[in-house]
């Protein structure tokens, strides 16, 4: 239902999304992991036509049609069903929790593109974010001031606007960030709920949460896909553990990070291949 092929980004001399060809099928959760720097945020820019691509094409499926969006900009892409909850979000902070819903939702119904399926009056505007609300865990805080919510509930609030947007995928990137460890599995139960009736592709740092909830995971390693495949196979391949996992501290995070050119990499990405059978010893 999203496919991507050859997809690029340069910076300057940095090439941060390299040749990227992937596939994100209905109903799919997967999730894109790799060191910082490795070009994942980069390319839920392209997706989401915050940045526009250097080459390559994005497609998006609706109602059985393939529709090129290579070129969409960020409202265009929100309006064609890709939704984004970003690391910050455009959360009004001053507004109550119901109506930065509220508002998310009025904005997808007015669209010009959505009246015929959503001529929503502002009643049923509120109606739908209550259903909302109830749907990520966030009932009883309705009536809360944005600014006032806990961490995890402020992600709670960034999944809900992303819902009120109507999407067929929604992207997101980090919603543990920031969250504290007891909220974690409320996330995941968020996570695993809207990916039983949305494509999802997650951005997480967080092993344990990408092992749980992914049916599929895509590994970056400095802008270049270098695995693809279920979580048993991607935590058992040696590339990965190279470029990623092996050299994973909690904590110690940002290392490799943001000046891209590390030179190890390439070794790894060299070695793997796409490897969907990891052999020999895992
Ligand atoms: N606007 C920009 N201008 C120049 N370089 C950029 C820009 N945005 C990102 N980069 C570079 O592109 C590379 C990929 O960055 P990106 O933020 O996509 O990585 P990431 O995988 O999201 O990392 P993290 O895990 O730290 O969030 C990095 O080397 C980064 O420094
Ligand atoms: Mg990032």
């Amino acid at each position: 239902m999203l496919r991507t092929r050859g997809l690029t980004r340069e910076f300057g001399g940095l090439t941060a999304v390299d040749s990227v060809d992937f596939d994100l099928d209905p109903g799919e959760l997967c999730s894109l992991i790799g060191p910082n720097g490795a070009g994942k945020t980069t390319f839920f820019d392209l997706l989401t036509g915050v940045l526009s691509p250097s080459a390559g094409t994005i497609e998006l499926r609706r109602d059985g049609e393939w529709s090129d969006v290579t070129d969409a900009s960020p409202h265009e892409a929100a309006n064609l069903g890709l939704h984004r909850s970003y690391q910050i979000t455009n959360v009004f902070p001053t507004s109550t929790v119901l109506e930065n819903v509220r508002v998310a939702a009025q904005a997808a119904g007015n669209d010009s593109l959505r009246v015929w399926r959503n001529a929503g009056s502002f009643d049923s505007h509120i109606e739908e974010a209550h259903g909302i609300l109830n749907r990520v865990g966030l009932k009883r805080k309705a009536g809360v001031t944005a600014r006032n919510l806990s961490h995890g509930e402020k992600r709670q609030l960034e999944v809900a606007i992303a819902l009120a947007g109507d999407p067929d995928v929604l992207l997101l990137d980090e919603p543990n960030a920031g969250v504290s460890s007891e909220s974690v599995d409320e996330i995941i139960a968020l996570i695993e709920d809207v990916a039983t009736d949305h494509a999802v592709l997650l951005v997480e740092h967080n092993m344990e949460v990408v092992m749980n909830v992914s049916d599929r995971i895509v590994v970056l390693n400095q802008g270049a896909v270098i695995a693809d495949d279920r979580p048993e196979g991607v935590r058992d391949d040696p590339a990965v553990q190279e470029a990623y996992l092996g050299g994973y501290e909690p904590g110690a995070g940002a290392a490799a990070s943001d000046d891209a050119a590390d030179p190890e990499g390439s070794v790894a990405s060299e070695s793997s291949g796409r490897s969907n059978t990891p052999e020999g010893e895992a």
